[in-house]
């Protein structure tokens, strides 16, 4: 399954879809990335696991809709963004996560030799003797992300590998992309040969994200 429709996504169809989703799909992700200045108008999914981007500005709006998250990332950008000569450059955004994830050892691959740790790192209690690290072989995923923002395709989007590394430590059946613009979440999917459903209320947006997704389908996997 795989297909992103020119829908709205605050409709009765988009809530119909979510709900087959959710009764079909054992790990139910939902990624929200709104029009930062429209989170007050974003609708709300059934899921089992949900990452949603904001800004200091919407945060609080992302909170009254989902809920405090079990966890939050900060992701930093260095092309930041000019506001006024008496603020700081915007250069983070916040993602919130919610409900179930897996492993966070999504990074770039590290040795796994084990490592004994010496008795400094035990701190005070003498009575849990030598201890021994053995890394997993990637690396942990940290709570604040580096990544530029992605120009590449002539528009801002979300980096691919930073939601490459936020799926597969979600590790879904299914996404549902309710925002999803020029479909770069798609193509990390079409990667990860996950199922998934976009929404985008653009036409002509919808048109250039289904050819994006033609030529990768054509050098990779078919779903
Ligand atoms: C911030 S962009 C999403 C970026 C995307 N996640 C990416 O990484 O490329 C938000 C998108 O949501 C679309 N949008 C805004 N309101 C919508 C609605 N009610 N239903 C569906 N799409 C909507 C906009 O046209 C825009 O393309």
């Amino acid at each position: 399954m795989f297909d992103i429709l020119n829908i709205d996504s605050r409709s009765e169809e988009a809530q119909k879809i979510n709900e087959d989703l959710y009764k079909n799909n054992k790990k139910l992700l939902i990624i929200y990335d709104p029009p930062y200045n429209e989170w007050n108008e974003a609708p709300t999914f059934k899921s089992h696991s949900a990452i949603a981007f904001c800004s200091h500005q919407s945060r609080h709006e992302a909170e009254k809709k989902l809920g405090k998250p079990r966890t939050e990332l900060v992701w930093f950008f260095k092309d930041g963004r000019w506001v006024s000569n008496y603020l700081p450059r915007i250069t983070h955004n916040y993602i919130y996560v919610y409900g179930e994830t897996d492993l966070a050892s999504v990074g770039e691959k590290q040795s796994t030799k084990p490592q004994k740790k010496g008795k400094g790192s035990i701190g005070q209690d003498k009575s849990l003797g030598d201890r021994i690290y053995y890394p997993k072989p990637y690396k942990q995923l940290n709570s604040v992300l580096c990544y530029s923002r992605n120009m590449k395709s002539g528009y801002w989007s979300k980096p691919e590998k930073m939601i490459n590394q936020l799926i597969r430590w979600v590790q879904p059946d299914a996404v549902l992309d309710p925002f999803a613009s020029y479909g770069s979440i798609g193509s990390v999917c079409l990667d990860l040969k996950i199922n998934y459903i976009g929404f985008e209320i653009d036409k002509n947006i919808v048109g250039i994200a289904q050819s994006r997704f033609k030529a990768h389908r054509t050098k990779s996997y078919v779903l």
